[in-house]
């Protein structure tokens, strides 16, 4: 688990942030043992956006230049599933943290909201793109127009949470989730996750293709034999050694 820790400035995500949460998730992802990350903040904010404070002296200059946020994006080549465990405020950069993950199970006291437009600028991490593919455009442009913020509830029936559950079991949830998909074969997983991710980047006929294509690979797994035989054997599947 990798939590946000900034207690004073309700976890904005600052530079140092960026450099911590990209190296701890790409130390996880990379650790043959790990089968899922959970990514989390407090009970009050997972995170309340970018820092505003560290970006208000900017000009285009430098944040063409250094390319500001560019260094999120590593979140989005981690192939290990990534749960964003979400309590509070998930606005701005907060929410496009959660939306970079794989899926989102949020407390009933989540906020996700996209209010870079009350401060003059949009988003900048993918919020205008992931958002609108997750809830479809009137939600986004209602969001990214207005700033407003949308309660756990209203984000889960508009898709862009899995889950909601009580704030007091969001962490067990979101564990045991992980669990979960760490106690499949790892190899499948990764499939499974970059089927899915295939719908968002591709057209239906393409997508299905390279499900389909996933799917035969799947045949030349140790998960594969093992799920169907312990299936046959009506027995439990003991996965994780690929
Ligand atoms: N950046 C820097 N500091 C922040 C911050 C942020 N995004 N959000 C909160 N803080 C700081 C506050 O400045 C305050 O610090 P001080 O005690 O030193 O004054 C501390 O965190 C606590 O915040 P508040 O006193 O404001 O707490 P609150 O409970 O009254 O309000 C809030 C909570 C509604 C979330 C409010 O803090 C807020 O509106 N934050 C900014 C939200 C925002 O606009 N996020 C988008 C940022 S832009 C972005 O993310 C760009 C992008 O595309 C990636």
């Amino acid at each position: 688990m990798v939590t946000l820790h900034r207690p004073k400035a309700l976890n904005a995500l600052n530079s140092t942030v960026m450099r911590e949460v990209t190296a701890a998730v790409a130390g996880l992802d990379t650790d043959p043992g790990i089968g899922a990350i959970v990514i989390t903040g407090s009970e009050k904010a997972f995170a309340a956006g970018a820092d505003i404070k560290e970006m208000a002296e900017l000009g285009f200059a430098d944040v063409h230049g250094q390319e500001f946020f560019a260094g999120w994006d590593a979140l989005v080549r981690a192939r290990t599933p990534i749960i964003a465990a979400v309590a509070g405020y998930a606005l701005g950069g907060g929410c496009e943290v959660a939306m970079m993950c794989d899926m989102i199970i949020a407390a009933d006291t989540a906020k996700f909201g996209q209010p870079e437009i009350t401060l003059g600028v949009i988003p900048g991490m993918g919020g205008s793109q992931r958002l609108t593919r997750a809830v479809g455009k009137a939600k986004a442009m209602d969001l990214c127009l207005t700033g407003r913020q949308m309660g756990a509830e209203e984000a889960e029936r508009a898709g862009l949470v899995a889950r909601v559950v009580p704030a007091a079991d969001l962490l067990d949830t979101a564990m045991a989730t992980a669990a979960t998909i760490a106690g499949m074969a790892k190899t499948t997983a990764i499939m499974a996750k970059d089927a899915v991710n295939a719908a968002f980047e591709t057209t239906l006929t393409q997508g299905v293709k390279t499900e389909r294509r996933i799917f035969y690979s799947t045949f030349a797994t140790a998960g594969q034999a093992e799920g169907m035989s312990a299936f046959i054997a009506k027995r439990k599947p003991e996965f994780n050694k690929g």
